[in-house]
């Protein structure tokens, strides 16, 4: 039997490893969950293990925040021993975060499979960290895991052979279509006095938005102007509330609400009736095109071209302007009916069965 390693640590990555620790059980599959501790705080973490119904982690590495290099060192240590002791057949790491690239590293040198779920997504901007983590943690795995096929394209494209590569859908759209009902019943918006569709849902924590002081007082300003039509529901990441304490800057409307963190069911279920959703996410993107909600996001680029050509996403500069123009656009396609959104391709609930068919069904273990 397969002894398969799942490393989380990241908020991301929660939604996304649910799906396949769940396939992974019915099939019988041997699983350990290591949660480096990346994320550490109830709100980005724990209240997910909850929601999502995941197993306690076997293993919690505690590294916490710090620059990247502290960060990805911490995780590589800590993570080293976690491998010797388990000696997994496969390590499975999740998304872009630095859990993903670090615990790859350690995994590639010592001669373990390693899979990549949410294989060849490219921004190709190279001022991300994600991107860095994308293409390395690419580069390192034996067995890529799709989501879209522009992904297979890409690593095509950089010469990664086609047999490692396998199209295996969206797995975090399995946990939303899974949890969308329950989201639903808990009747987030109306407990917090919110109309359907008379508000705007924002989430913000990029650093190339929030890191800079003008970038970050040009999207509160946006919010302000926004609030004149529309109620602001505004989830500031830590990150982005550390930065609003730094800089001096906060929102001057009355009608921006600040609110903590929110867990997961309370965030689909706010998404689901929301007007449209401001942010810089990658996985709001995501879940806005499978809900058909509209989504501006306030980056010049996106990983996940298939919400803007066949979703609900738009791409906006980062500017009070910008997003304006943006609001106004999808409000005006919304009252002339606009283009309906299609799902993707393989967005349809059943990647996590693919992720675990393809691993199982991968050559016998080597340590090439
Ligand atoms: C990380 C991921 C990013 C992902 C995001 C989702 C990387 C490179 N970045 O960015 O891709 O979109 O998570 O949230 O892996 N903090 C807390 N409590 C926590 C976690 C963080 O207060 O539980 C604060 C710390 O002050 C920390 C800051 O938030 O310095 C940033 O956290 P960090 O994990 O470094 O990066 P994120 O911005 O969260």
């Amino acid at each position: 039997m397969r002894r398969l390693l799942h490393v989380v640590g990241a908020r991301p990555n929660f939604m996304k490893a649910a799906p396949v620790l769940a396939a992974g059980r019915r099939r019988g599959v041997e699983s350990i969950l290591v949660h480096t501790g990346q994320h550490y705080d109830h709100a980005m973490s724990e209240s997910f293990f909850r929601d999502l119904g995941l197993p306690p982690a076997d293993e919690n590495l505690g590294v916490g925040s710090g620059t990247h290099a502290e960060q990805t060192a911490r995780i590589m240590l800590g993570f080293e021993p976690v491998l010797d002791r388990h000696q997994p057949d496969w390590v499975i790491v999740y998304g872009d975060v630095n859990s993903t690239i670090a615990c790859a590293l350690v995994a590639a040198k010592k001669g373990i499979r390693i899979a990549h779920v949410e294989a060849g997504l490219r921004s190709r901007d190279w001022g991300m960290p994600e991107e860095v983590n994308r293409v390395l943690t690419d580069r390192l795995a034996d067995l890529l895991l799709t989501p879209s096929r522009d992904g297979d394209a890409n690593l095509l494209a950089e010469g990664i052979p086609a047999e490692r590569i396998r199209f295996v859908g969206n797995v975090m759209v399995d946990t939303l279509l899974s949890l969308r009902g329950r989201a639903r019943d808990l009747g987030v918006p109306r407990s917090m006095g919110l109309e359907p569709d008379r508000y705007v849902f924002v989430t913000l924590h990029r650093p190339s938005n929030v890191d800079d002081r003008d970038t970050l007082a040009e999207l509160l300003a946006a919010l302000d102007d926004l609030s004149g039509d529309l109620t602001v529901c505004f989830a500031v990441h830590p990150r982005t509330r550390r930065k609003m304490a730094e800089f001096g800057l906060a929102p001057r409307s009355e009608s921006v609400r600040l609110l903590e963190p929110l867990g997961y069911l309370e965030t689909v279920g706010l998404v689901e009736q929301a007007a449209l959703v401001l942010t810089d996410s990658g996985g709001l993107q995501e879940e806005t095109t499978v809900l058909g909600v509209p989504c501006l996001t306030a980056r010049p680029n996106t990983e996940r071209p298939v919400t803007v050509t066949e979703g609900t996403n738009r791409l906006v500069a980062s500017t009070r302007a910008a997003v304006g123009a943006g609001v106004a656009a999808v409000l005006r396609d919304r009252k002339t009916g606009g283009a309906g959104p299609r799902r993707p391709e393989g967005w349809d609930g059943q990647a996590g069965e693919r992720v675990i068919e393809a691993i199982l069904a991968a050559g016998p273990v080597t340590t090439a």
